[in-house]
């Protein structure tokens, strides 16, 4: 499940035109390289998005909805490059309203597509992580 939903405005999305990175903070660390030509990774969220790329490599960020920004729970803080995202819409700001610790870099992870010009550091709070599937 995944992609666009149909009832919410879709965001304006510049897609990468290049490879670029993006650090995951979990534990440790985790750095991606994004290739564009790769895009949509896995179909779960908007094509491009961070969740679409964290759980195609490995990264399970929960999304109770599938990401299709009908919850909250893929809430991460994109801590560099988030001029490089697309705008967040006022549905994922509704969501967003429902989070825990909501800070000025919150964003849902499954609504967040960065446009590639630059890298991004993401963190992933602690209480977002999806502790089942890691076997916890
Ligand atoms: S997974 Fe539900 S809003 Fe992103």
């Amino acid at each position: 499940m995944g992609g666009n939903n149909p009832y919410i405005k879709a965001p304006q999305i510049q897609k990468p035109t290049r490879k670029f990175r993006i650090t995951f903070m979990e534990r440790e660390p985790k750095v991606i390289e994004v290739d564009p030509a790769k895009i949509p990774y896995c179909e779960t969220g908007l094509a491009g998005s961070l969740l679409d790329i964290a759980l195609s490599h490995g990264i399970e960020i929960d999304h109770a909805c599938g990401g299709v920004c009908a919850c909250s729970t893929c809430h991460v803080y994109v801590k560099e490059g988030l001029e490089t995202c697309s705008a967040s819409e006022e549905a994922e700001q509704d969501m967003l309203d429902l989070a825990p610790d909501v800070r000025p870099n919150s964003r849902l992870a499954c609504q967040c597509v960065p446009n590639g010009e630059k890298d991004l550091v993401v963190v992933i709070p602690s209480w977002n992580r999806n502790l089942a599937r890691e076997g916890h």
